[in-house]
């Protein structure tokens, strides 16, 4: 093989990449070293902004492959035919820690997806929980003020946290999830994806129908307990990373089953609670689970700073046939993240390769920027419309229609007939056995006993009494015991 030479990052060779040159032995360094000042700068500008949530991450490539018809309800290209596949690329992620965080913490997990259609990318930015803390997004940097590092402190902080959830009736649970078994995954490969918000499907016939998507692990749910967690991240603090990355190495492809819940466009107006609330889950009982397809993951990216550090995922990265619902939350958050992307990566992100569309083409008039290095072709006009046979739209709607009534203001979730912040938090803990009931409360309590205002605890401890009043009392004598230690 012919031997490689080490260049500048303008391609000529470079002499000494072990002594820099000086005036003379032992004398000052001189400014013409080129390859010194350029390699010394360069690092210097190694590091972009992480992402202000979900920075710590790891991610792979892999396919979706349809295995059931969902053409009745919507009209989306790659899920039209059984058996059709579309390359796919993942990152899992936790959420509060920044980059150097550790894997096995008690936190949502990100499940952040990119299917390279032939329609354009489509990225379903879900977490590892079917539902969320709060539903309106003005709330969003406040809550994620309260759950990272303190700005005096500089750590997290249980006063803090815990001050945010007293205020927030509708995160009880949420709050119920993460203290329980689930809130630790043994790694990412053992936990299951959901879309969480509802989302909009449109078939052929332009008939619309709201769905929640679920993506069950095939490997099995698996968790870790407190101690376990702590004993990990002693050892391994990259331990969902290291799982992740070795399994794809030996070829132990991790897959998951996508299931959807499908309710028709019209059940929305008079369902007993509003479908479109983040904090809450669609009873199967109601609308059962629907197999659609099968995510596999089998490569792991070469560069993690390339392809996983600057992968941008936008929950409006929608394809025909798949929208957004009226969920206050989501709306918030179509446009959050393309924002966050232009300053963390710039404005031509979406030409980076992990980023770009594989299976379609991108074919616009926006141009320029910092970076740009899609510019079509010489005779492309820059302006549309245009008498040159440019990209033109299309006239087809990308979805059905959503009727809207009333005056604009500043009005909380609309609540339905059987609403309130509390009964599915008290659903969750009564599903659970004894053992986990005992587990979920020692965890709420070694947090909550931890605040140093009584005012905070006490409004705590009133969103667990107004779920289940087992589940209030015990989390409340739990509390007591550990304060009086
Ligand atoms: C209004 C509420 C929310 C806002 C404003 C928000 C905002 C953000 C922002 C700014 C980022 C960083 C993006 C980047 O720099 O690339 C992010 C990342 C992320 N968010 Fe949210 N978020 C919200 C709620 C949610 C919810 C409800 C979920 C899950 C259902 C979620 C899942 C994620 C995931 C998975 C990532 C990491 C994506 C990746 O791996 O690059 N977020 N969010």
């Amino acid at each position: 093989m012919a031997k490689r030479v080490l260049t500048t990052e303008s391609g000529a060779p470079v002499a000494d990449n072990q002594n820099s040159a000086t005036a003379g032995v032992g004398g000052p360094i001189l400014l013409q070293d080129q390859h010194l000042l350029e390699k010394l700068a360069r690092f210097n500008r190694e590091r972009i902004p992480e992402r202000v949530v979900h920075a710590r991450g790891s991610g792979a490539y892999g396919y979706f492959e349809v295995t059931d018809d969902v053409t009745g309800f919507t009209r989306a290209d790659f899920l039209s035919e059984v058996g059709k596949r579309t390359e796919t690329f993942i990152r899992f992620s936790t959420v509060a820690d920044s980059l150097g965080g550790a894997d096995a913490v008690r936190d949502p997990r990100g499940f952040a997806l990119k299917f390279y259609t032939n329609e354009g990318n489509y990225d379903l930015v879900g977490n590892n929980t079917p539902v969320f803390f709060i539903k309106d997004p003005i709330k969003f940097p406040d809550f994620i003020h309260s759950q990272k590092r303190d700005p005096f402190t500089g750590k997290q902080e249980p006063d803090n946290v815990w001050d945010f959830w007293g205020h927030s009736p509708e995160a009880t649970h949420q709050v119920t999830w993460l203290m329980g078994d689930r809130g630790i995954p043994a790694s990412y490969r053992h936990m299951n994806g959901y879309g969480s918000h509802t989302y909009q499907w449109t078939n052929a016939e332009g008939e619309a129908f709201f769905v929640k998507y679920h993506f069950k692990t095939n490997q099995g749910v698996r968790s870790l307990s407190a101690d376990q967690a702590a004993e990990l991240v002693g050892k391994d603090a990259n331990s969902h990373q290291t799982d992740l990355l070795q399994a794809i190495e030996r070829g132990v492809n991790p897959s998951w089953t996508l299931h959807v819940q499908v309710m028709p466009a019209p059940d929305a107006a008079d369902y007993r609670f509003n479908p479109f609330d983040l904090t809450k889950v669609w009873p199967h009982a109601d609308y059962p689970l629907q197999r659609v397809g099968r995510l596999v993951l089998d490569r792991n990216p070469d560069n993690v700073f390339a392809e996983v550090e600057q992968a941008a995922f936008s929950p409006n990265n929608f394809v025909p046939g798949i929208g957004p619902s009226p969920d206050k939350m989501l709306q918030g958050r179509l446009f959050a993240y393309a924002d966050a992307h232009r300053y963390r990566l710039g404005v031509n992100h979406t030409q980076l390769p992990v980023n770009a569309p594989k299976a379609a083409e991108a074919d616009n008039y926006g141009r320029d920027g910092v970076h740009a290095t899609r510019y079509g072709s010489r005779h492309d006009k820059n302006y549309e419309p245009n008498s040159y046979a440019g990209p033109a739209q299309t006239d087809a709607a990308l979805g059905a229609p959503l009727a809207i009534h009333g005056w604009t203001g500043t009005y909380e979730t609309a609540a339905h007939a059987k609403d309130d912040h509390f009964f599915q938090a008290g659903e969750l803990f009564r599903l659970m056995s004894e053992e986990e009931k005992g587990r979920l409360v020692a965890n709420i309590a070694g947090g909550l006993s931890q605040v140093t205002r009584d005012d905070v605890i006490e409004k705590n401890l009133a969103h667990f009494h107004a779920a289940d009043t087992d589940y209030g009392k015990r989390v409340e004598e739990a509390v007591r015991a550990l304060r009086e230690d």
